[in-house]
């Protein structure tokens, strides 16, 4: 059975698709079969994994709106084990398109399941805001990954989606948990970044693992490669931080 993984942060810009990309590539480079979606019009994750995001004839928003299926939407193969769901802005306006929908929470959780067995692990890259983007990831998701970059407003970000985590619980999925803290670009030369940890993990305890991702030029360069770390700098700080996530989320069995 697969898991199903949300990478979500409200706050923009703290490392969430750089997460989504790089755990994804490196989960598949330890041999698992991995299907990453962007739920995000901004489509960083497709860019970022060389996916010529505007020349796309099918992408989750056909698929969302029931205009093509799974298969036609999904890219197999972009890396060794490695499928991706692309997203282009063209996605942005599938909330209004829906309106008028009844279960829109509910698509992209009915259409995973049709293909959830093929993969070992399922990714999603979420947009920075809570919409109906969002709740279709948190609904589908089994968990909940959460990048947070160590600044000062962290803390607010966390509080934020802690809240959302659990009205979602309430409301729309049960089981979703909050799995682990991605501490990213993290500074050890600065207190700010470990007195930021030292926080979260008293906010946060033990029920949750936690990575650091050190602050590292390789992994602000590969996007604009097309690549993902372990191919464009596989022996860089950013490329062992993201290969010891892939192996931390491994060995984390799916507790029921
Ligand atoms: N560990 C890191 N070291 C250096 N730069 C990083 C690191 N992680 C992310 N970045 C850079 O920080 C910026 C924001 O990262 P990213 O796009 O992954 O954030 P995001 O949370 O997905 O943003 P958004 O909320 O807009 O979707 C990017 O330019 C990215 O290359
Ligand atoms: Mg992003």
């Amino acid at each position: 059975m697969s898991r199903i993984i949300a990478i979500a942060n409200q706050k923009g810009g703290v490392g969430k698709s750089t997460t989504a990309i790089n755990l994804s590539a490196s989960l598949a480079a330890r041999g698992k079969k991995v299907l990453t979606i962007d739920m995000d019009p901004q489509g960083n994750t497709t860019s970022g994994l060389g996916v010529d995001k505007n020349g796309l004839e099918n992408t989750i928003y056909e698929l969302m709106l029931g205009n093509a299926e799974m298969k036609e939407c999904i890219i197999e193969k972009v890396y060794d084990h490695l499928s991706l769901l692309p997203a282009n802005v063209n996605l942005t306006a599938v909330e209004i398109e829906l309106i008028d929908q009844e279960n829109k929470e509910f698509i992209l959780k009915e259409e995973i399941e049709k293909i959830r067995d093929k993969f070992d692990y399922v990714i999603i890259d979420c947009p920075p805001s809570l919409n109906l983007l969002t709740l279709n990831a948190l609904v589908t998701a089994d968990s909940v990954l959460v990048p947070i970059q160590c600044e000062y407003y962290a803390l607010e970000g966390l509080a934020q989606l802690v809240n959302t985590v659990n009205l979602v619980k309430e409301r729309l999925n049960e089981n979703l948990k909050i799995e682990g803290i991605v501490f990213t670009m993290y500074d050890a030369r600065t207190n700010l970044s470990s007195q930021v940890v030292e926080n979260v993990k008293e906010n946060l305890g033990n029920e949750v693992y936690y990575a650091l991702i050190p602050r590292n030029v390789r992994l602000a360069e590969a996007p604009s490669y097309g690549q993902p770390i372990n191919v464009y700098d596989p022996k860089s700080a950013g490329a062992e931080a993201y290969d010891l996530l892939a192996k931390t989320v491994i060995g984390k069995k799916k507790k029921k």
